[in-house]
């Protein structure tokens, strides 16, 4: 069991994404090409203290299980101008992977936000994510194309966007997205709680077998949401459909308060309608419209157990507003 640690450079100024060539005495890629290389399972750990990484890149496929046990903080520079491909901290091309330690990354995103606005997906297989309080300015997660098999829970979000699977749909040759489960979370004073979101128009995508169980929303604005519209900046053709065909999709379990009298809404596409979406056991209030509402376009939801609320009760309005 190999454990790399890190020096003593946690001083918040020193670089310790580079590979070290001089002062440094264990900067985090020379820990990930020990641990990568080791054919038993090993771990990294980076113990309490502030790290600055300016950009780095782990990289697979390694031999065995490998752990990242962050205890300390991991910090962004403040400038944003370090990320040129929009990449911070990327771990990609790993199976076996665990991170653990209750540390923090912290992106300095109030100052990274507005020069960082693009959308960028990274591609995972069979990854857990459990148990992290993320605090954002956009998504507290977000599942890109060629995810399958993830396991969300017991993530507390806010503020932020919610947890998303998408966007999708916006570039070509985009892999499906299957098998996604976020249960146990509670999401808090976010703009969108559980969200599937398709550009207008573009190109083509699958989005099927998406589960979301036992969540508490606390003042969310869009607590339950599928956007087929999704059109932020205008940057999509909003007047066509979106062409990412949507199905076997649920929500279940889903309680607490809405910021919007809209406690669910599925906008889906009208050349592709989604297909068993399923809501069951839904109890979410808005503390002036009571019940709270459910706008419905091209899906029928399939319901079951006791819902507060009548699925699509009210109409969708003719234009849609486009949000992040
Ligand atoms: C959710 O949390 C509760 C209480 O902590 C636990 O009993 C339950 O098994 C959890 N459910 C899932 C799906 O993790
Ligand atoms: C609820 O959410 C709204 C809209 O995001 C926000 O303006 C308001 O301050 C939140 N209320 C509380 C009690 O946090
Ligand atoms: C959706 O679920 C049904 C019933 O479980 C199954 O037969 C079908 O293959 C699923 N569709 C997709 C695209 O996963």
């Amino acid at each position: 069991h190999v454990v790399a640690k890190f020096g003593t450079k946690a001083d918040g100024k020193t670089d310790l994404s580079k590979a070290s060539s001089i002062a440094l005495n264990f900067p985090i890629l020379d820990a990930w090409k020990e641990v990568c290389a080791s054919v038993t399972p090993s771990t990294v750990v980076i113990p309490k203290g502030t790290y600055l990484f300016t950009k780095v890149n782990l990289k697979g496929p390694c031999k065995a299980l490998i752990e990242i046990n962050v205890q300390g903080t991991i910090q962004a520079p403040a400038d944003p101008s370090a990320f040129k491909d929009l990449n911070w901290v990327r771990f990609y091309s790993i199976e076996n992977f665990k991170m653990s330690g209750g540390g923090i990354f912290d992106g300095q995103g109030c100052i990274a936000y507005e020069k960082n606005k693009d959308p960028h997906n990274n591609v995972f297989h069979g990854v857990n994510i459990i148990g992290c309080d993320i605090k954002t300015s956009d998504d507290c997660i977000s599942i890109g194309d060629g995810t399958k098999n993830m396991n969300i829970k017991e993530i507390t979000c806010g503020p932020g966007h919610g947890i998303s699977i998408g966007s999708l749909g916006k570039f070509p040759n985009e892999e499906p997205v299957e098998g996604i489960k976020v249960s146990n979370c509670t999401i808090i004073n976010t703009l969108n709680g559980a969200r599937i979101k398709t550009w207008a128009g573009e190109s083509l995508g699958i989005v099927s077998d998406i589960h979301f169980e036992d969540i508490i929303m606390n003042n969310v604005s869009s607590p339950i949401l599928i956007d087929q519209k999704y059109c932020p900046w205008s940057k999509c053709k909003i007047n066509e459909e979106s062409k990412v065909k949507l199905s076997n999709i649920s929500f279940k379990n889903i309680r607490g308060t809405s910021a919007l009298p809209e406690a669910v809404k599925f906008i889906c596409s009208d050349s592709l309608p989604c297909q068993n979406v399923e809501l069951a056991n839904i109890d979410i209030k808005h503390t002036r419209v009571e019940p709270a509402t459910s706008q419905c376009l091209n899906v029928k939801p399939i319901t079951s157990g006791k819902l507060n609320l009548t699925p699509c009760s009210s109409p969708v309005p003719k234009t849609l507003s486009a949000t992040a």
